[in-house]
């Protein structure tokens, strides 16, 4: 049975797709599958946001054959973990969530880097290109403690 990862931020453009593409370049496809969602739905079926293909490029992860979409409350049935990149991504899909078990996946990312700290990966929207290779870093170190915890 393959164990189900979704990344959720804001607009799906920016964070969430490169969180997406570097943990699934971390792990195996067979046993793995890994996606990402906006809490809100105004990019949906967009590509992501050019400076985060570039990014992501620059450090040999392919990300344009995501599309944004809207998180639905039916994720919480399809996926194991739900990782959201901010506190108010994670007030957001906590609110949607139907039960217990539901809230026990939803899971703030940059906690698996700093535990119980609630640090936020900071939205790179309004910035420059530098913002999303901060962001990129972030991610990928939290994505390797992600992918080492999945595999034991
Ligand atoms: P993201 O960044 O949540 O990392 O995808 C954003 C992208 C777009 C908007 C907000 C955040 N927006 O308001 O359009």
């Amino acid at each position: 049975m393959q164990t189900k990862i979704l990344m959720v931020c804001l607009g799906n453009i920016c964070r969430s797709p490169l969180a997406e593409g570097i943990l699934q370049s971390k792990l195996p496809k067979q046993n793995f599958i890994v996606d990402s969602a906006g809490t809100g739905g105004w990019h949906a079926g967009e590509l992501p946001d050019e400076r985060s293909i570039a990014t992501a490029q620059e450090h040999g992860v392919d990300i344009t054959y995501q599309r944004a979409r809207k998180f639905r409350t039916d994720d919480f049935e399809t996926f194991d973990y739900i990782y959201t990149m901010d506190m108010s991504n994670y007030k957001d899909v906590l609110s949607l969530a139907p039960d217990e078990d539901a809230k026990q996946k939803v899971k703030l990312i940059l906690n698996e880097l700093f535990p119980e700290e609630n640090v936020e990966v900071p939205d790179p929207y309004y910035g420059g290109l530098n913002g999303f290779e901060n962001v990129y870093r972030m991610l990928d170190e939290a994505c390797s403690i992600i992918a080492k915890n999945l595999q034991k």
